[in-house]
This record gives structure tokens, C-alpha cells and sequence, in this order.
């Protein structure tokens, strides 16, 4: 056969868009709404992912869309992420069994500061199906615990039935080395635990001396103003407060401005910010300057 016909178009390098194959390993039914995927590169690498970066799944017919991963950069075998259905790619990916292979591109984006983390105190802060990307961070600290410092982990779910990861959350309770909070916004009559909103857990926290606090949000868009109210109250400065944003992204590498925020792309600059990368750009987050207290 002619060398033409068999040639990729274009050197690889230059074909950002082309996903590569990744095959199911295993589907967890979370919810009623999150399965959690197992899944491993068709070459047998590792993604080689850090926490807070995501991935463009595609599925032949249905289209592409963004995914955190949401296992620790350390499992070799593969990787997970968490899927919530909404629309037509989260429906699809729902519908996939094990066995099945889909397109991934990525690891994309600029995940969680780790490195400058080290050292430090991290309250991490969850909201819904934000835990998702928080889950590889915790991993991550767990896998390299001497590194951090105090990790207070506070978690809010709309009910109990919604609450993503049970198994790590009892693993999590049960690590001397985390501390946990979980609340819900609407109990029901087997709940024992906390309900009530992220805030109100937040206000109630001995940070004790806050110098060395750094705080990682991840949630629904509203959860960020309230929660960076109760971080400032504590004294924590917008340089040490995180947050992970959601855009509707197309490209996912800088090249379409789909997720364009002021002069930022989302997929590229971010998902992860720092608050004070986002003071001034009023598209990105309702932001709340300390001095408005
Ligand atoms: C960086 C990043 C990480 C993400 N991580 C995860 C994750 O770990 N797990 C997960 O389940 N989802 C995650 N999402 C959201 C996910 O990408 C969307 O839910 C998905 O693209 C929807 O595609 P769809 O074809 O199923 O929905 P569509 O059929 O396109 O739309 C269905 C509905 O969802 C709304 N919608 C679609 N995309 C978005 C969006 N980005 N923001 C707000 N509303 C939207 C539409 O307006 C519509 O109402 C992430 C998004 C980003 C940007
Ligand atoms: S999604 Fe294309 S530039 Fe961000």
C-alpha cells in the first residue's frame, strides 16, 4: 500500500483535536444521576493527570464534553472520573458498559497549586458534584500526607441520597489525618448527620491561626460568594483562596474562545484560579472584595 494512504494527514503533534481510545474498565452507579467511570488509555499509559485538570470525553455520534478526573494522579492502572447526566454526551457516557472504548483528550487545564500548597493547612470545600475534582486532591494529599498540613474537608450534598463517594467519605472519617463535615440542604428521616448550607460549617470552624490556611472551593457558581464571605471572616487572603470554575468549553485548549471570561479562557488559564486572579473580572465569579464587609 502507498506510504500516503497509510500516513497520518499530519505529524500527531499537530492534531490537537484527535482523541485517543480509552476502554472501560468498570461503571459504579453513584446516584441516581453519577455513575463513576474506571478507565484506561487504549496505549496502557498513565494520564498522567494533576488533581483539578479534565479531560474532553467523546463518543462517536454524541459529541464531546469536559470531565474532571477525579482519582488520584498516583492509581497506574487508569483513571476515574464521575459523570452526572444532564444532556446528550453525560446520557451516552451513562449508557457505556465495560468494554466499551471512547475518545479522551488531555489531561488538559491547570489544576489545584500542589506543590505551593505544600507545607500549608488546606480547608477544602465541596459542593455537589464539585467533589468530583476535589476527590483526586484528597487523593493526592492522602498519597503524600507528610507534605500537608491540618485538612479539614467540608462537604455539602442537596440530600442523602445525593451524597457522591460513600466508600472514601467513610474512609476519609475514618483518617486521623482529615477532618470531615459532611451537611445536606434537605434531610430526610435516616439522616443523622449536619444539614444546612457549606457556610454555616465554615462559620463554625476553629481555623486557629489562619496564616497558613489556604482554602480550594469547587461547587454550583452561587456557593462561591457566601463561602469566600466566610473565608475572609477568618481572615484568609484572595491569594489563598481557590476556586475551580465551569464554562461550557468546545476546544478545550485555547484555540475557540467558547469559555472566554473577560481576557481569560477557562480551559486554558484555568479551571483553577486563585480569587485574586479573578478580582476585576466581573464574568468570572460574583466576587466580594474583603473591604465590602
Ligand atoms: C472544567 C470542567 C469540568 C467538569 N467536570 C465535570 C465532572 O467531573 N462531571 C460532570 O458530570 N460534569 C462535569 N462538567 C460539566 C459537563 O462538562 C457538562 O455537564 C457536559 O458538558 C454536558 O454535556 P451534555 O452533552 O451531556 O449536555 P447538553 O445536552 O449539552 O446540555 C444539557 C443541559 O446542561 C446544560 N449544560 C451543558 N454544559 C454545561 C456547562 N458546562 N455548564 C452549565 N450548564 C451546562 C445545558 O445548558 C443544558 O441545559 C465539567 C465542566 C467543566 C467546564
Ligand atoms: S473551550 Fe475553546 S478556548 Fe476554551
Amino acid at each position: 500500500m502507498p506510504d500516503r494512504l497509510v500516513r497520518a494527514p499530519y505529524p500527531m503533534t499537530k492534531v490537537f483535536y484527535r482523541p485517543a481510545l480509552a476502554q472501560v474498565l468498570r461503571v459504579d452507579q453513584l446516584t441516581q444521576s453519577e455513575n463513576l467511570l474506571a478507565l484506561r488509555m487504549g496505549t496502557g499509559e498513565p494520564l498522567n493527570h494533576e488533581p483539578g485538570q479534565f479531560v474532553q470525553v467523546s463518543l462517536f455520534g454524541y459529541g464531546e464534553a469536559p470531565i474532571s478526573i477525579c482519582s488520584s494522579p498516583k492509581g497506574k492502572e487508569g483513571f476515574e472520573i464521575c459523570v452526572r447526566e444532564v444532556g446528550t454526551v453525560s446520557g451516552a457516557i451513562h449508557d457505556l458498559e465495560p468494554g466499551d472504548w471512547i475518545g479522551i483528550r488531555g489531561p488538559y487545564g491547570r489544576g489545584f497549586p500542589v506543590v505551593e500548597l505544600e507545607g500549608k493547612d488546606v480547608l477544602i470545600v465541596a459542593g455537589g458534584i464539585g467533589m468530583a475534582p476535589l476527590r483526586s486532591l484528597v487523593g493526592h494529599i492522602r498519597d503524600n500526607r507528610r507534605r500537608y498540613g491540618r485538612i479539614i474537608v467540608v462537604y455539602g450534598a442537596k440530600n442523602p441520597a445525593a451524597i457522591l463517594f460513600k466508600n472514601d467519605l467513610k474512609v476519609w472519617f475514618e483518617d486521623e489525618g482529615i477532618e470531615l463535615y459532611v451537611t445536606v440542604d434537605s434531610p430526610d428521616e435516616s439522616w443523622t448527620g449536619r444539614s444546612g448550607v457549606v457556610t454555616s460549617i465554615i462559620r463554625d470552624l476553629d481555623l486557629g491561626s489562619s496564616a497558613s490556611m489556604n482554602a480550594v472551593v469547587v461547587g454550583p457558581p452561587v456557593m462561591y460568594r457566601f463561602v469566600a464571605m466566610e473565608l475572609f471572616r477568618h481572615g484568609l487572603t484572595e491569594d489563598r483562596i481557590i476556586f475551580s470554575l465551569e464554562r461550557r468549553f468546545k476546544c478545550g485548549i485555547g484555540k475557540c474562545g467558547h469559555c472566554q471570561v473577560n481576557d481569560l479562557y477557562v480551559c486554558r488559564d484555568g479551571p483553577v484560579f486563585r480569587y485574586s486572579e479573578l478580582l476585576g473580572r466581573s464574568e468570572a465569579v460574583e466576587v466580594w472584595a474583603p473591604e465590602e464587609q
